[in-house]
């Protein structure tokens, strides 16, 4: 355990990465306090319901309101008044009709927080950030703070929606930018149960700590970018793209993990974060460097209309009128995060070309509905594929994965199959009586 004194702690934003980072912490030992300047999110949370869907969240989140230990609130002024560290969490989306990230939030939570820090405190930042942010924001904690003593550090968060949790309480590395053995020992104080259970500290400048993260979901775009290419060249080649990513990923040097190709990446994070880092290497005269990152994006979302070419090949090449069950709307499985989701798009699309489309998720109905009010939403799969003559797979829930196939059979119109996620055994449901196609394999 560190020599420095357990600090106290605050989580600034309470989204996804913030409410989970408040929970975790509070779990971990510490005195924490969550704020958001949004006042249901913090009803919500203070009367222990999680305002989105992350498996194990609720549970933990009740669990440490009983201790005392988590408090949340809406003010800035409670926030400087209680803590040492205080986590920035805020979200970084891209801007409309540009690339580039839209820190206005990050602004704001620093603009907001500033004023009222009177005494020594570590202000730490968590929230994905183009390269030289940190700099700036340190130069406006210096010039707003009333004290002296007050410095930043900046510590990318590499959780994945759907474990967040699990990635929270055991990270695989830690990655701290400070400019002084001081900032270090905060840090080191608030993550001690962390580090004491074998986590990696790497310690680097802010601008290499922001990059870690944008290098680190540029990597695993590109990983999932290229096995897709591979689909596509299967496709044309009569190859199986699942077994020679199977094949790759014996090599321990290209890993097997995300490589499963299928409709693609999408999400809060890598989409606009590969994004966000062309505009970057653009302003600082590196663009071609990162040329590739827009192959990437290209080939990601090529993806989405090979889908809605497959379900048009199926139905002899007219959508009008069909009735099409969409199984799947949150971009990934065990999220209801629907932003950027390849699933939506899709059925977007293959609406815009004429059919009745019939949308089910297990957990992302409510968030899709609000968003995308022009589709219709059904209770279960057994209800959307009632009567359809098209049935997309689009986003990979185990829940889809144990579907009979013969007992899906009985429900639809025609039994036609488009596994956008690759998830399906093509034995299976063809044996079953249907047809089946998906991306990058036979
Ligand atoms: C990602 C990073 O993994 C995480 O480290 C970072 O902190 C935030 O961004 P997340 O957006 O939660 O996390 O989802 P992730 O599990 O990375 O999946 C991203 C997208 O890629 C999903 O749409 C998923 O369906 C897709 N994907 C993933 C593939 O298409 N194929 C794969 O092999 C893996």
């Amino acid at each position: 355990m560190s020599a420095t004194k357990r600090p106290r702690l605050s989580v600034i934003g309470t989204g996804y990465l913030g409410a989970t980072h408040a929970v975790c912490m509070t779990e971990l030992g510490f005195d924490v306090i969550g704020m958001d300047v949004d006042i249901d999110k913090i009803a919500k949370l203070g009367s222990g319901e999680v305002p989105f869907f992350e498996p194990g969240l609720a549970e933990l989140l009740r669990k440490n309101l009983d201790t005392g230990r988590l408090t949340f609130t809406t003010s800035f002024a409670d926030v400087a008044d209680f803590a040492d560290v205080h986590f920035v969490c805020v979200g970084t989306p891209q801007k409309k009709g540009e690339y580039a990230a839209d820190l206005s939030y990050v602004d704001a939570a620093f603009a907001g927080l500033a004023p009222h820090l009177r005494r020594r405190a570590l202000v730490v930042g968590k929230s994905t950030v183009p390269a030289g942010t940190a700099a700036r924001l340190a130069d406006l904690l210096t010039s707003r703070a009333p004290s002296p003593e007050v410095e930043l550090a900046w510590n990318p968060e590499f959780l994945r929606e759907g474990f967040a949790v699990e990635d929270t309480l055991r990270p695989d590395r830690l990655v701290f930018g400070v400019r002084s053995g001081w900032a270090e020992q905060q840090l080191r104080a608030a993550f001690a149960p962390v580090i004491d259970a074998g986590t990696p500290v790497l310690i680097t400048d802010f601008a290499t700590a922001e990059l870690v993260k944008v290098a680190a979901n540029s990597f695993l775009a590109t990983k999932i970018s290229f096995i897709n290419a591979m689909a596509e060249v299967c496709e044309a080649a009569h190859a199986d793209v699942t077994m020679l990513a199977e094949a790759l990923g014996y090599d321990d040097r290209i890993g097997r993990k995300f490589l499963n190709a299928g409709l693609g990446f999408g999400g809060g994070c890598l989409p606009k974060d590969i994004r966000a880092f062309i505009a970057r290497a653009g302003e600082l005269g590196v663009d071609q460097a990162l040329t590739f990152l827009k192959n990437v994006d290209e080939i990601n979302t090529r993806r989405r209309q090979r889908v809605v070419d497959l379900a048009l090949e199926l139905v002899d090449g007219s959508l009008a009128g069909r009735k099409v069950c969409v199984l799947g709307a949150a971009f990934k499985p065990n999220s209801d995060d629907i932003r950027d989701s390849p699933a939506l798009d899709v059925a977007e699309n293959v609406q815009r070309c004429g059919a009745d489309v019939v949308v089910y998720d297990p957990a992302a109905t409510d968030n899709a509905r609000r968003a995308y009010p022009g589709l219709v939403y059904a209770g279960s799969a057994q209800e959307a594929a009632r009567e359809a003559d098209l049935v997309l797979l689009l986003t990979e829930w185990a829940e889809f994965r144990e579907i009979d196939p013969s007992a899906l059979r009985q429900v639809v119109a025609r039994p036609r199959i488009v596994d956008g996620r690759n998830c399906l055994d093509p034995t299976v449901w063809r044996a079953a009586g249907w047809t089946y196609r998906a991306l990058g394999r036979p």
